[in-house]
């Protein structure tokens, strides 16, 4: 049976690649890897989310399910005032994650773990993910979702990319139900950034 990019420990082979790209108007290097998501290119999903982001001028950022750390290292390259986590269930993507914040000279605290099990009582000015839609929306989606507010400071936001026909009006049913307010703040190539201010 193939391999999810989801695994906590992939079995698959550690196939290395290299992807060079530009985001925010900066220049990017990503090291990826065979068993992690989106190891050929930045997912269209993740580049509308990064191209769209917006980011607190101080504070705590997470970016939930990390992968390879693009949408992090973006956020700590954009402002380097920022304190930047990010975290994922993969320990090969956390691995990537951390090699690659160094790659890219940036500084970020990289976690492995479950939802937000990794960051323990630490709240955020922003939690931010392209979340894992094949892990299930029931099983991991949804309570990334429902766990944010307890998560964030009053006031701070949550950012999700989803694709509008695989599953964005279920999300935004739940992002809805769970902060009461949401708006699509950016949407291109079929995907859609639901954002939500906790109040
Ligand atoms: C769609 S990918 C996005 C990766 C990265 N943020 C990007 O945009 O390139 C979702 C990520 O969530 C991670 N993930 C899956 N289940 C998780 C869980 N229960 N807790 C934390 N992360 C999880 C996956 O390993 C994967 O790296």
């Amino acid at each position: 049976m193939s391999e999810h990019y989801f695994s906590e420990s992939p079995t698959s082979p550690d196939e290395r690649g290299l992807i060079r790209t530009k985001l925010r108007g900066f220049d990017f290097e990503f090291e990826t890897s065979s068993g992690v998501f989106s190891h050929k290119r930045v997912d269209s999903g993740t580049r509308l989310l990064v191209e769209s982001m917006t980011l607190p001028e101080r504070g705590r950022v997470l970016d939930l399910g990390c992968g390879i750390g693009v949408v992090g290292i973006v956020a700590a390259r954009l402002n380097p005032a920022l304190e930047v986590w990010m975290t994922d269930v993969n320990s090969r993507a956390v691995s990537l994650a951390e090699s690659n914040t160094k790659r890219n000279g940036v500084k970020a605290t990289v976690r492995q773990g479950n939802l937000y099990e990794p960051v323990g009582g630490a709240k955020f000015d922003l939690i931010i993910t392209n979340p894992p839609m094949s892990a299930g929306i029931d099983a991991v989606v949804r309570p990334m979702i429902k766990g944010a507010p307890a998560h964030l400071v009053g006031g701070s936001a949550f950012q999700l990319v989803v694709q509008s026909n695989k599953g964005g009006r279920t999300l935004s049913g739940i992002i809805d139900e769970t902060f009461g307010n949401f708006e699509v703040t950016s949407r291109g190539g079929g995907f859609r950034v639901f954002t939500a201010k906790r109040p």
